[in-house]
């Protein structure tokens, strides 16, 4: 062992990896560039969360699998070695020291997650029912021993039952407070119906005004849905029989899709929308024309005013006879 005084000390070399190892993770994490656009208050809050996990990921990549290489070439067997290597059998210190990382890693996740969670507004779900509990809301129901055949719109005045909620409510800053704009959500085979029921609108698209507190109350008229906006990292089931809701602030001006998430049936691929975060000025224009479309008795004239959208009916007229609402139901859809 003469040359033992020229070779590097391995803690040296521990020390070396694990800062290069850190460093490209970080690096990795901040620009993984998997994430759509960020276009709500909740978005950096996700992608915070996802931006660590990215960084723990990529660190253990890095070590595992260098290390699988490393032994890989340096233990490699010996040209004309046939015998069997060392018998090596179990090493509690190691065995203790890689379960506590994994342990501790998921802890610390799970408490940032959940504080993550509340940020959002998943834990004021019930509070902010109960300020709510006021507003009217549409019910599209379905007549006993005729699904799919005869819908009806009924009419009720709610009242909301908070423990009954489910979903992402008010964000801290804005516990206790009433949302600027509520607009009830409906999820069917397949599309989704926008019916802003203060300002007598429905509307196959979401136009919302940026930097609003904006609250959906999200139901299904025959199955499960779920209502996505990846650029706002929001996703909420919609449930047949069952109110959820999610509120949120759009912090960018844009277009942006709305997809259903749950497999809803044959074209439930289609089932796509669009969210609109108009400025203030364009929003009010919106109002505007679509107060007035909503004013005429005649279905067409309506859809003329409002050329520049695909109406609901329109919308659902090529599947109508695949889901088997006949033409009356869907003019029914847009009172
Ligand atoms: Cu609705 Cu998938």
């Amino acid at each position: 062992m003469e040359h033992e005084k020229e070779t590097i000390p391995g803690s040296v070399w521990a020390l070396t990896i694990g800062v290069v190892i850190t460093i490209i993770s970080i690096w990795v994490g901040q620009n993984n560039g998997l994430m759509p656009e960020q276009a709500s208050e909740q978005a950096p809050l996700v992608d915070n969360f996802f931006n660590l996990m990215v960084i723990i990921g990529t660190a253990l990549f890095l070590l595992v699998e260098g290390a699988i290489i490393f032994a890989a070439i340096k233990y490699r067997k010996p040209k004309g070695d046939n015998t069997d290597a060392a018998p090596i059998k179990g090493n509690l210190p190691l065995e203790v020291f890689w379960t506590a990382i994994p342990a501790i890693i998921v802890i610390i996740l799970g408490i940032y997650s959940v504080d993550v969670y509340k940020e959002m507004g998943g834990l004021e779900i019930g509070h902010e029912a109960m300020m709510a509990h006021h507003h009217s809301e549409t019910k599209i129901a379905m007549v006993p021993g005729s699904e799919m055949t005869a819908p009806l719109i009924d009419k009720t005045q709610g009242t909301e039952i908070a423990s009954s909620k489910i979903g992402v409510g008010a964000s801290p800053l804005r516990e206790g407070k009433l949302a600027d704009l509520v607009v009830n959500v409906t999820g069917l085979q397949f599309a989704w119906l926008f019916n802003y029921q203060d300002l007598g609108i429905m509307s196959g698209q979401l136009h919302v005004p940026v930097g609003k507190d904006v609250l959906l109350n999200i139901t299904a008229k025959d199955v499960i849905h779920a209502f996505w906006v990846p650029q706002f990292r929001l996703k909420q089931d919609a449930i047949p029989g069952e109110e959820t809701q999610l509120r949120f602030v759009a912090t960018k001006p844009g277009n942006y899709p709305i997809v259903c998430a749950e497999l809803c049936g044959s074209y439930h691929g289609g089932m796509r929308s669009e969210i609109i975060v108009h400025t203030p000025e364009e929003y009010d224009a919106w109002l505007e024309e679509n107060q007035v479309a909503s004013k005429q008795q005649d279905l067409k004239e309506a859809v003329a005013v409002k050329s520049s959208d695909r109406s609901n009916s329109e919308f659902l007229a090529p599947y109508a006879e695949e889901i088997g609402i006949d033409h009356n139901s869907l003019a029914q859809l847009q009172q």
